[in-house]
């Protein structure tokens, strides 16, 4: 039986489309080829993209959950959790989108001690908006990976949530640089962007993280770390694998490459 909690990181951003939720998925195959027991909680709650990323029923989810929490009927957390495979489950979002403003806050709390002990990392993926269920989140987890991409909007929104962070005195954030989208866009400098958001860039994800044939992994529902890590190169992977272990605290004394 474990006794230590999980390490929680929330997955986040303020721009749609940044690759959280594909970095979320491609994490998890790192932590369990790591020797991790990983569970994915999807919450982005209108548009959670992990169950149809895996391939695992979103019949089961987060709003199955808390009904049953909130009618009393709640036995335990596993009649709620997707099996991907033995290391790695998840709790989704709901897949009626309608239903994604029916989990309440106060839930995020409940579910956190139900699993805390039953998994070493907790990994949360969000959606950019800003609501109750993402603030509280963000200050139960152990380390936030906040995703930027080279887009100047991006940047300009990311030095408003930069300064929250620094107001709420939360230094348990790492800042993602995804270079592998925009790939034609690297008009800033790692300079430039310090500059404007006013913080460092702790990782970058390179072009070489581009995946040509992603559809092909989705519509698998493959973890590209786990079915076929040659797809990123082992440069970007080696890079990717230290980052995981830095967001979990166990990254060599060097930290994570940039
Ligand atoms: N490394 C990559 N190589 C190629 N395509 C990618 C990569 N990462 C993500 N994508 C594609 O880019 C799109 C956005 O990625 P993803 O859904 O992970 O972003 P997101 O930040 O979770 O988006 P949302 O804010 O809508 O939840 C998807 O179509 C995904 O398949
Ligand atoms: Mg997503």
């Amino acid at each position: 039986m474990k006794k230590e909690k999980a390490k929680i990181i929330c997955v986040t951003s303020n721009k749609g489309g940044v690759g959280k939720t594909f970095i979320t998925t491609n994490l998890a195959g790192v932590y369990e080829k790591l020797g991790k027991k990983v569970l994915i909680i999807d919450l982005d709650l209108f548009f959670g993209g992990i169950a149809a990323s895996l391939n695992v029923d979103g019949n089961k989810s987060i709003y199955h959950l808390t009904e049953d929490f909130s009618n009393n009927r709640y036995k335990h957390i596993n009649d709620y959790i997707c099996v991907y495979d033995e290391n790695i489950h998840v709790l989704s979002a709901c897949r009626d989108p309608r239903y994604g403003n029916k989990i309440e806050a106060r839930y995020i709390d409940l579910i956190l001690q139900q699993v805390s002990l039953l998994y070493d990392v907790i990994l949360v993926d969000t959606s950019h908006d800003l609501g109750e269920c993402k603030l509280l989140v963000l200050d139960r987890s152990d380390m936030t990976l906040f995703i930027i991409t080279n887009d100047l909007l991006d940047l300009k929104n990311t030095k408003s949530v930069m300064s929250i962070f620094k107001d709420a005195e939360n230094k348990d954030y790492k800042i993602l640089l995804n270079n592998s989208l925009l790939p034609y866009k690297n008009y800033y400098t790692d300079y430039d962007i310090k500059f404007i958001i006013k913080s460092g860039v702790d990782y970058t994800l390179s072009s070489s993280f581009y995946i040509k044939n992603i559809d092909n992994f989705i519509s698998r529902g493959k973890i590209v770390t786990l079915d076929n890590p040659r797809a990123i190169g082992k440069k970007e992977l080696s890079k990717f694998t230290n980052m995981a272990r830095d967001l979990i605290g166990e990254g060599s004394k060097k930290g994570a490459d940039k």
